[in-house]
């Protein structure tokens, strides 16, 4: 039986530019445990554990393991105390253009003196990938893998080291429900090990699956911790927001008279998607529900004209169309927020106000003049509308948390004249303080007569939002079901490809 490692945080805080992101927090890892960390976007869960994977020297406090005082400044010390970090977002940890093996092996070869060997390294690989039970062709492009293998290499790249402690930083946020139990498997598994493991989350019903402790932040202080059976989710709520949240849902509001907005027929792409056809009326909310790989993203991206596609017949707004190319898209109406957010939804190194005026600059522009203080006017509308957490509307995006980047791309659309708005995992990643926001805002933009398309993986949100909801699977539509007799079960049960007995 091997001795628990254990792993303390001590008043732990982090200014930057002034801006203090955590202050006076601690924290305890116990080998062998889960630990959950939540709070709200910007709480500063992340940032805390950056502190403790090393990215940010400058913090003050201390930090020790069993006791003995260690000195965490660089990622490379923190992984020689065997504290390793899957991050938010697993693209920046990747190396696009490299092989998976390559990938997984890369603190190795970054190192002077490591001898290599590639047989080595895909042994090396392959043997990390299935301590996990995962199969992956080590040598394909890393470039060519899913998120959730994405993810899986992440994790055996922390696992070819001596592994004591592993932070995993939303790793359920682009997974589907099936993807996520795996990784809980692999997380009960290296439970065993002895391994202790923080598991930062918005979705309570996940930390209280696998994990032991919580511990919950809100502004950069720690608010409270302790066993996760002591704590309620509607305790764990109060806690992160600082007062009670009701209904996240807006009140069902009844489709009166439904003008058809958009009417697909018979839509297929070359890889995937199979004689979709459906018709989204104006003031409703239609919901794509379907796992991973069933098709809706393929079928957000068609419908904009992002990805090639033939239609037997298609009406926008009574006009016959079709989906040809973004650029048309935009013109007749139709806005899509991308899953996707970092890679196509927003300019990472730009301002907030330039990220949420560039949709429809004409707005802002007169005689090729662009009316700055417009947009920065409207950017400040838009942040205190969707509680944007920055310290200006001129701060680049790369600093914000990740529910605050998400909210920036979703706000950009906001301001457009579209009828059709495509909604493609929105809420990933979000707390639930903004979900609640965001669906009153979908809610309103609905109400206004636009029509919303609504895809997710998150089958409760279906559920408690859309007005119909059809189901994808393998890429074609297998049912249709009402808003109101739509349960998250008949859900699951039609999108793993079964039918009601
Ligand atoms: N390098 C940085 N420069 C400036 N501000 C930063 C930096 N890193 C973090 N912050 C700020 O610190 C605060 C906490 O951010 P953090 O990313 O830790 O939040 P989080 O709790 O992980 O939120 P989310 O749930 O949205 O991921 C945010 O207001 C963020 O903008
Ligand atoms: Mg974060």
């Amino acid at each position: 039986m091997s001795v628990q490692n254990q792993l303390k945080m001590h008043d732990i805080s982090i200014q930057f530019s002034g801006f203090s992101a955590l202050s006076h927090v601690n924290f305890a890892l116990i080998g062998g445990t889960t630990h959950a960390l939540t709070g709200a976007n910007g709480a500063g869960k992340s940032t805390l554990m950056a502190v403790l994977a090393g990215t940010h020297g400058h913090y003050q406090g201390q930090i020790s393991i069993n006791n003995q005082h260690i000195a965490v400044t660089t990622p490379r010390q923190a992984r020689q105390h065997g504290v390793h970090l899957v991050q938010q977002e697993v693209d920046v940890a990747l190396v696009p253009g490299l092989s998976v093996a390559e990938n997984i092996m890369l603190d190795q070869l970054a190192e002077a003196g490591f001898y290599h060997s590639w047989s080595k390294i895909r042994q090396q690989a392959h043997d990390a990938l299935s301590q996990l039970g995962v199969t992956l062709n080590v040598e394909q492009s890393v470039d060519r893998c899913s998120l959730a293998e994405k993810q899986h290499i992440l994790l055996a790249r922390a696992l070819t080291h001596e592994c004591r402690f592993l932070i995993l930083d939303e790793p359920t946020a682009p997974l589907d429900q099936h993807e996520s139990e795996r990784l809980f498997d692999v997380v009960r598994h290296l439970k065993t090990r002895g391994i202790g493991i923080v598991f930062i989350s918005h979705r309570l019903n996940e930390i209280r699956d696998i994990c032991d402790h919580v511990t919950i932040l809100r502004d950069g202080k720690l608010i409270d911790s302790g066993r996760m059976a002591d704590f309620t989710d509607a305790l764990i709520v109060e806690k992160m927001l600082g007062h009670r949240i009701e209904d996240i849902y807006p009140p069902r509001r009844i489709l009166e008279k439904a003008d058809p907005l958009l009417q697909i027929a018979g839509l297929h792409d070359d890889q995937l998607l199979h004689d979709i056809s459906f018709t989204l009326h104006r003031g409703e909310i239609l919901g794509f529900a379907g796992l991973a790989g069933a098709g809706k993203t393929e079928l957000c991206k068609a419908l904009f004209g992002a990805a090639s596609s033939r239609v037997q017949s298609a009406y926008l707004n009574g006009q016959r169309w079709h989906p040809h190319s973004p650029a048309d898209s935009v013109r007749n109406g139709i806005a899509l927020i991308p899953e996707e957010r970092r890679k196509e939804g927003i300019f990472i190194e730009e301002s907030i106000t330039t990220n949420l005026s560039v949709v429809d600059d004409r707005d802002f522009s007169a005689f090729g003049i662009f009316n700055f203080r417009a947009a920065r006017e409207w950017a400040q509308t838009l942040m205190q509308r969707l509680k944007v957490k920055a310290t200006h509307s001129e701060q680049s995006l790369h600093h914000l948390s990740g529910g605050n980047q998400q909210k920036v791309a979703i706000g950009k659309w906001l301001k457009g004249q579209s009828d059709v708005v495509i909604l493609d995992e929105p809420t990933k990643g979000v707390d639930i303080r903004t979900k609640a926001d965001l669906f009153r805002l979908i809610e309103n933009l609905a109400h206004e007569g636009k029509g919303i398309i609504y895809a997710s993986g998150d089958f409760s949100e279906l559920v408690g939002l859309c007005h119909r909801i059809c189901i994808l699977f393998d890429g074609r539509i297998v049912a249709e079901i009402s808003g109101n007799d739509a349960k998250e079960e008949l859900l699951l049960l039609y999108s793993t490809g079964g039918t009601p007995a």
